[in-house]
């Protein structure tokens, strides 16, 4: 039980990743609570782990006085929050950049960015009050160098970063400490429509040299030990976990060469 007497909260948390982070801390001891802004998938995950350490809240990130309600709710039920983790997210539609509509554009800036600054406002300031507290940001993959029809996402997601390394300097001194993850392509959360069809599992398996997408709990586990006392001198800094996908090209030159592709 690593995280017995410990407070995690998690947004998005009903539903894929989050929802299996959420697990994989319930079985360790922890209390947690999680928001997400489909009403459904709350009621659906307030009903499963019904007499467990949970609090479930159907609300949107991006609405900044309902964030300040829900922690108000946290802390007067556990008094505290430990680790706040930053997992809500939407991908956009994947279109070439030149017709991505400017909704879609907005609504990955609202939801990744803007959202994911407000709870770490909401939750940090209380975190600095108490002097203590951990930020773990989901990020992606794609936030390092871009990847064809993900503009939108990846440069939200990039932002976070940025906002990952700015908060950890401003917070850390005063016991708040942040860092972020950036997973490749996972088996699981908003790929789960993809992976029924096993062309996108072989097809998205070959985008890192280990040939598989990653596995949820690879995912969770990772989150677990950034939240845990070994891992509090990571601080500032975003994991990547994609199986060596960054900077892997498909098909290297030396494999062209070798093929004799190149006579
Ligand atoms: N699955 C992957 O391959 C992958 C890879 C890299 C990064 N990520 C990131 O991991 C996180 C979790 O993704 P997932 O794969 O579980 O996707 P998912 O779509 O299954 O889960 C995201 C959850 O966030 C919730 N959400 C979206 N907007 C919200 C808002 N405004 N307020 C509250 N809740 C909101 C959704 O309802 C959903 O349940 C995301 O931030 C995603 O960008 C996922």
């Amino acid at each position: 039980m690593r995280f017995q007497d410990k407070v995690v909260f998690i947004t998005g948390g009903a539903k894929g990743l989050g929802k299996a982070t959420a697990e994989a801390f319930l079985a360790e001891g922890a209390s947690v609570a999680v928001c997400n802004r489909n009403a459904e998938a709350i009621s659906k995950f307030d009903e499963e782990f019904k007499g467990k350490k949970v609090l479930a809240f159907a609300a949107d990130i991006t609405n900044y006085e309902e964030m300040e309600k829900i922690a108000g709710k946290v802390w007067d039920t556990w008094g505290k929050v430990d680790v706040l983790i930053n997992n809500a997210g939407i991908v956009n539609p994947l279109v070439p950049s030149e017709k991505i509509k400017k909704e879609n554009f907005d609504m990955a800036i609202d939801v990744n960015l803007k959202g994911t600054f407000y709870v770490s406002q909401v939750f940090g300031k209380r975190m600095l009050e108490q002097k203590s507290g951990r930020i773990i940001n989901i990020i992606s993959q794609v936030a390092l160098y871009g990847q064809k029809g993900f503009l939108p996402y990846a440069v939200s997601k990039a932002g976070l970063m940025v906002m990952t390394r700015s908060l950890a300097s401003e917070w850390s001194g005063n016991g708040v400490t942040v860092v972020g993850i950036s997973p490749g392509f996972v088996a699981g959360g908003m790929n789960e429509g993809l992976i029924r069809k096993q062309a996108f599992v072989d097809f998205l398996s070959k985008k890192a040299p280990i040939n598989r997408m990653a596995r949820v709990d690879e995912i969770t586990g990772l989150v677990l030990f950034l939240a845990s006392p070994e891992a509090q001198y990571i601080n500032g800094e975003t994991i990547v976990i994609d199986g060596g996908m960054t900077g892997y090209t498909a098909e290297p030159l030396l494999d062209f060469i070798m093929a004799g592709k190149g006579k």
